[in-house]
């Protein structure tokens, strides 16, 4: 009986992502953007708008960093396909780090100078910067035109979004001044799809 259950949702939910445009993934994910702005000049992200305009950008990136990296153990632990989306998340993460980079660069730091100084003095900003850098590659080979240019590159090239996680995730808790719940939740679901793939990178790795 159980089983049967499961196995219904499981085909219900398969059925519902094939159905599912892939622009309503683009659609619904960028829908903060606009919330979060009009937020900001109505003053409803309190006294440090830019703090917090930069701390929901990041957040929002991270989230969407762990979804894309949850597709593939979802569909071979769990049996749900939602591939499809995979890219879309994959994008959306990297359009919120860099609005997220471009709050820091116009709006926070304010000068060019400091720029560079930022980026060396400060451990966490380094951190991140790395994850922004690594990202950039995944993004732009994320179309079909990379993938069939690129063959098996492609794949290893890609395998680039577990440093990614792991940099976020290192930038996310060096900046937490207390680990509260909502740090350990990252923190755990960070190490969760690093664990979840460990297997098959240490594999990967192995000669011949
Ligand atoms: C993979 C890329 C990145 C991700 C996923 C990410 C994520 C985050 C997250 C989630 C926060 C908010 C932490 C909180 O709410 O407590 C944050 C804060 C911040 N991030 Fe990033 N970030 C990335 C890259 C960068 C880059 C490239 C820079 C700048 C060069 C940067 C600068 C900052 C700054 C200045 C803060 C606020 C620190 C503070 O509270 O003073 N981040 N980031």
């Amino acid at each position: 009986m159980r089983g049967i259950t499961v196995t219904g949702w499981r085909a219900a939910l398969n059925a519902g992502a094939r159905r599912l445009p892939t622009g309503v993934i683009y659609g619904a994910g960028l829908l903060p953007v606009p919330t979060l702005l009009i937020n900001a000049q109505s003053g409803a992200l309190g006294p440090e708008p830019i703090k917090a305009l930069e701390h929901a950008l990041g957040t929002y990136a991270l989230q969407f960093l762990i979804a894309g990296l949850l597709i593939t153990p979802l569909r071979r632990w769990a049996g749900v396909s939602l591939l499809k989306f995979r890219r879309a998340l994959g994008l959306l993460a990297f359009a919120y780090v860099c609005l997220h980079l471009l709050v820091w660069l116009v709006l926070d730091i304010g000068s060019l100078g400091r720029i560079g100084a930022d980026i060396v003095k400060r451990p966490y900003i380094t951190v991140g910067m790395l994850g922004f850098v690594l990202l950039v590659p995944l993004a732009v080979t994320s179309n079909r035109w990379a993938l069939r240019r690129l063959g098996g590159l492609w794949h290893k090239l890609h395998r680039l979004a577990y440093a990614v996680i792991a940099l976020a995730g290192l930038h996310y808790l060096m900046i937490q001044k207390v680990y509260d719940v909502q740090a350990l939740i990252y923190a755990g679901l960070v190490v969760f799809v690093l664990a979840l793939r460990l297997p098959q990178l240490v594999r990967a790795g192995k000669p011949g």
